[in-house]
């Protein structure tokens, strides 16, 4: 039986990729060069050090590791400062609502992301106290598809991977999961997430019986 939700932030609490694919931009711009949003994809769910590599070598440039940390930082504070002006209503439709249901129907939730602005973000939404446990940026070393972030959340919740069920936007955090031992829905298309038990288009589409179905 699932005991615990297991919530991954950007792409399925909110929808930040837009003001990181923004600061990434901006920074290519700076160093001139530019990326689509079609290679934005590329950055879901992936850590800020690996999404500033893959940046560089689609511009074709090479930097030594200290400019690199140079560049991340550049980067990281436009992005604060675009999270700053983030209010509820940039939840996602259904987020709120399905969080809260799990937690009235004796669920535990937890969130998982790579983010180490993720209780920037979560204050900022008001959604701090929806969680029993968050795990982030800077608690874990190991970056998704690698299943630390969510084995960090069962421990916390004392509940066991078999127990839980996992909401990803990310192929890798679908593949965590799944290297975990937890079950996994996916929060997008079919056609990226197909590894998931369940796939839908967002939260408003997800309902206690789903999870059950999926739990089965
Ligand atoms: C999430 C996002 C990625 C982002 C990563 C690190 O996984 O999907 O796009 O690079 O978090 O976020 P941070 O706020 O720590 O730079
Ligand atoms: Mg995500």
């Amino acid at each position: 039986t699932i005991k615990a939700c297991l919530f991954d932030l950007d792409g399925v609490i909110v929808d930040t990729a837009i003001y990181h694919y923004k600061a990434w931009r901006r920074l290519a711009n700076s160093l001139g060069f530019d990326f689509t949003e079609h290679d934005n994809e590329k950055l879901k769910g992936v850590s800020r050090v690996r999404s500033l590599e893959l940046i560089l070598s689609w511009g074709g440039v090479s930097k030594t590791t200290e400019e690199q940390e140079l560049l991340a930082t550049q980067k990281n504070e436009w992005y604060v400062e675009m999270i700053s002006h983030m209010t509820p209503a940039e939840i996602l439709p259904g987020a709120k609502q399905f969080v809260e249901d799990c937690r009235a129907a004796g669920l535990k939730t937890a969130l998982g992301s790579a983010s180490k602005n993720s209780m920037t973000i979560l204050e900022k939404i008001n959604m701090v106290n929806l969680f029993d446990a968050i795990i982030d940026g800077t608690k874990v070393s190991k970056a998704k598809p690698d299943p630390e972030v969510f084995l960090k959340g069962a421990e916390e919740l004392g509940v066991k991977p078999e127990e839980c069920v996992v909401f990803e936007d990310a192929i890798a955090g679908i593949e965590a999961a799944i290297a975990g031992g937890m079950k996994s829905v996916g929060i997008g298309s079919p056609d990226v997430l197909g590894k998931a038990n369940l796939v839908v288009s967002g939260l408003s589409e997800m309902t206690l019986d789903k999870l059950e179905d999926v739990g089965k």
